[in-house]
């Protein structure tokens, strides 16, 4: 019988047929054997008998379950064995970057702040001008830049360069819409940096603008505190330092308490129990000139008198937060693609 299986299975034509003649429930052949010879047999032949019986079945199911090997000519094409199972793909995660960028916008959605993007190949105008950094000011030394080739014939307001932070969205949402605004700007930003540990020519900043009547310093310190403890923890303290940016007067640093060792001192706070977290403070009246005189250019009614408006700006770092919440050291692993750091954050 044995021999009887391999032959027909060497060319097994139609399986279903092949299954029904042995193992068929009711008149396969195995179950006539069964009945007609095992439960018959005497006691002592019994058990050399079952084992062949068994070995018998087993042949008969391995044929079966090698449909590959049973049936070549209808399930192997072209040397693909299309009767495998799929490749199972990890359905993709956001990026921990982008996750922590979504949080810190989310967190100024709740405050009534919406969002708003601009390009990251940016003029001079929009980057630096509008801004209160005039042509050639030392201000502009603090972000080192990077332009674009061959814009030495334009005028200098029009030349493009990589935007070296999210603040120019500040003015093409002022020129665009008159107050009162409340906006978050998520984006990439370029410097022309060494990259090391905690620095990358190409990283990530998420800004603020908040413009309307009777906006003064204690709204700004009272939502970057409420932000700060948003992310950080509700025991997080932050303090204000001043500090200086062309397009804010007065301006402040924010640090806020070390989410690590609560304030008393570590190796991550350099022991002083602060970390420096952003740059923030109140829009400079410069900024709302270049802002009216644009919108006059453009065909819009002027909208930003600093006798009746004021508003607060702030910028922040979203790898450095995003660093302190996971406790990574190196920048670099943001941007290495290793897929052993980034399934931490599945
Ligand atoms: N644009 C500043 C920077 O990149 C940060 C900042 C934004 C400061 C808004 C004040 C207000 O350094």
């Amino acid at each position: 019988l044995s021999a009887e299986v391999a032959a027909e299975t060497s060319n097994l034509s139609d399986p279903e047929a092949f299954r029904l003649n042995w193992l068929g429930r009711k008149q396969g052949r195995l179950k006539l054997i069964s009945d007609a010879w095992l439960k018959s047999a005497p006691p002592e032949a019994r058990k050399p008998l079952g084992i062949r019986f068994n070995q018998l079945k087993q042949q008969i199911e391995a044929a079966l379950d090698a449909p590959a090997q049973a049936a070549p000519a209808k399930t192997v094409q072209q040397g693909i064995d299309i009767t495998l199972p799929g490749t199972v793909r990890a359905p993709g995660i956001p990026h921990p970057l982008l996750k922590t960028m979504y949080e810190i916008e989310t967190v100024f959605h709740h405050l009534g702040f919406s969002t708003s993007t601009g390009p990251q190949v940016e003029s001079d105008f929009y980057n630096f001008e509008a801004l209160n950094f005039p042509p050639n000011h030392p201000a502009r030394d603090t972000q080192d830049t990077l332009v674009i080739a061959r814009q030495q014939s334009r005028p200098s307001r029009d030349r493009l360069l990589m935007r070296t932070h999210t603040s120019p969205v500040q003015i093409r949402s002022m020129i665009a819409s008159p107050p009162p605004l409340r906006i978050v700007i998520p984006g990439k930003v370029h410097r022309n940096d060494a990259a090391d540990a905690t620095h990358s020519p190409i990283f990530h900043q998420v800004e603020g603008l908040c413009v309307d009547t009777n906006i003064t310093f204690s709204d700004l310190k009272g939502t970057l505190d409420h932000a700060m403890k948003a992310l950080f923890g509700a025991s997080v303290k932050t303090r204000f330092f001043p500090s200086f940016f062309p397009f804010t007067e007065p301006s402040a640093d924010v640090q806020i308490s070390c989410p690590f060792c609560g304030g008393s001192g570590c190796r991550k706070c350099k022991h002083s129990g602060w970390i420096e977290l952003l740059g923030c403070g109140m829009v400079d009246p410069a900024v709302f000139a270049s802002v009216d005189e644009q919108r006059k250019a453009q065909g819009f009614e002027p909208a930003y008198d600093p006798a009746r408006i004021s508003g607060f700006a702030f910028g922040m770092g979203v790898e450095r937060i995003a660093m302190i919440q996971h406790g990574i050291s190196d920048i670099g692993q943001f941007y290495s693609g290793d897929m052993r750091f980034l399934e931490q954050f599945a």
